[in-house]
């Protein structure tokens, strides 16, 4: 693909994100704020919808993964221990001596401004932790930071979790949470933002055992996209080399998926050794020792996996979004609709109700009550507005995998249409059936 289709399809995609409630830029009605995106009511649900797949995963398909909320303000001695308020967490910058843009050294193709050509100055370290003041007074007692990663605090209630659920290792702590980055040079929409959402599960484990580990995890994090729908071609993972490992790694490997501007990032599988543990330690002076069964005391290694909510779901929307698939049988016109290809437990709308006209009370109010015992237990829209064939491409186009007609026959049958959004089959369904058919579907 050339970068001029690849603009293309990205901004598509932007446009279609936007135009269905997907996902909107921040602060828009003054200019937008850089980096920051806003999800609507369609993105929220989705956003909601993976959180939960990787909860249920992480939490109940994985014997010995608990769960934690840990607050994102935290001691700065955090920080500190963690490497992150040293070199270890700063990008190598450059800034144009023509026009000031700034730009990460690492990703330039030329010794020149990408953006006037201009001639670039050295290159000085920037670091990526974003800062705030906790209190009424801002002075330099006062700073904090808005974490970076979600793991730190996990490692920092690694002896609170241990002790309080009497765990023994091996044993993972799972957590989803926002995480926040002074990215320099954020860019392809979402991809690399400065407010995100983490999902990061760290596994605590005898060293002896993590190497064992580490390729477990990773077989179990490349799963999971699979069984989210994502298509096997365009998901690899791939090695970081040794002088490329974050400060903190022994071995890291990248899950990456084909986006349209090429192969990227979706999630991190590390192997963080002892390093966090015992800086931990050593910095809050408490033992973050473990004791094993023989009495003997050791540091776990920490086997790490690293995803982001907004990555996964643009992942989801790159893979899904099936431009001009098919065409419609349901309109004489035959126009080209689009469909968005996603698994029925991540779709933000699992249902539509229609009826077929709006101007026939019995026809309204019956598809009323068929919505009113739908929504109870399912995220149901209800529309009327419009021809039957472009109301079925609206949920189309939104991933709906659902959606019943109540028509006249309705009224004397007390059946509905319920039609696929895969297939475009219909199929009548009872009425008295249709919740028990439709939780046998959800399963
Ligand atoms: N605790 C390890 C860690 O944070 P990372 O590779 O820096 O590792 C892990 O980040 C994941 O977090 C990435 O694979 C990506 O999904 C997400 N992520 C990181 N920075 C991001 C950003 N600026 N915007 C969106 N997602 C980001």
């Amino acid at each position: 693909m050339d970068k001029k289709e690849e603009n293309n399809l990205l901004s598509k995609l932007v446009s279609f994100t936007k135009r269905r409630g997907f996902i909107f830029q921040s602060s828009e009605i003054y200019g937008g704020f850089s980096s920051c995106y806003d999800f609507g009511p369609l993105g929220v649900e989705l956003k909601n919808n993976i959180k939960k797949e990787w909860w249920n995963e992480m939490t109940r398909l994985h014997d010995n993964v608990v769960g934690l909320d840990a607050s994102i303000l935290m001691n700065p001695k955090v920080w500190e221990a963690s490497g992150h308020l040293t070199a270890g967490f700063a990008d190598e910058l450059v800034e144009c001596k023509k026009c000031n843009h700034r730009f990460r050294k690492d990703l330039l193709e030329k010794n020149k401004c990408p953006d006037c050509q201009g001639e670039l100055m050295e290159s000085r370290k920037f670091n990526l932790m974003m800062k705030t003041f906790v209190g009424p007074v801002e002075d330099d007692a006062a700073v904090a930071y808005l974490r970076a990663e979600t793991c730190q605090g996990i490692y920092v209630n690694f002896k609170n979790v241990l002790q309080s659920m009497r765990m023994k290792i091996p044993f993972g702590i799972a957590q989803i949470g926002k995480s926040f980055r002074n990215e320099i040079t954020p860019k392809d929409f979402i991809f690399r933002i400065r407010e995100f959402e983490q999902m990061e599960m760290q596994w605590f484990c005898d060293p002896k055992d993590a190497d064992k580990f580490f390729e477990y995890w990773l077989k179990e994090r490349m799963n999971w996209y699979i069984k989210l729908g994502i298509k096997k071609e365009n998901l690899r993972a791939k090695e970081t080399k040794k002088e490329e490992l974050a400060h903190y790694a022994k071995r890291a490997v990248d899950i990456e998926y084909k986006f349209p501007f090429g192969w990227k990032e979706i999630e991190g599988v590390h192997n963080r050794g002892d390093w966090d543990l015992s800086n931990h330690s050593k910095h809050s002076r408490q033992d973050l020792s473990y004791t094993d069964e023989a009495g003997k005391k050791i540091i776990p290694y920490v086997i790490e996996t690293s995803a982001g909510v907004e990555r996964t779901l643009f992942t989801l929307l790159c893979n899904g979004e099936v431009q001009g698939g098919r065409t419609s049988t349901t309109e004489s016109s035959k126009e080209v609709e689009t469909f968005l290809d996603i698994d029925k437990k991540l779709a933000p709308v699992k249902i539509a109700v229609l009826p077929l006209v709006k101007n026939k009370e019995e026809i309204t109010n019956k598809s009323k009550e068929v919505y009113d015992m739908l929504k109870i237990h399912f995220n149901c829209q209800y529309d009327e507005s419009g021809s039957i064939g472009r109301r079925y491409r609206r949920q189309d186009e939104i991933g709906t995998p659902y959606c019943i007609t109540v028509d006249f026959e309705t009224l004397d049958n007390k059946d509905v249409t319920l039609r696929y959004r895969d297939t475009m089959k219909q199929e009548r369904i009872k009425i008295s059936d249709l919740l028990s058919f439709l939780n046998d579907k959800f399963i």
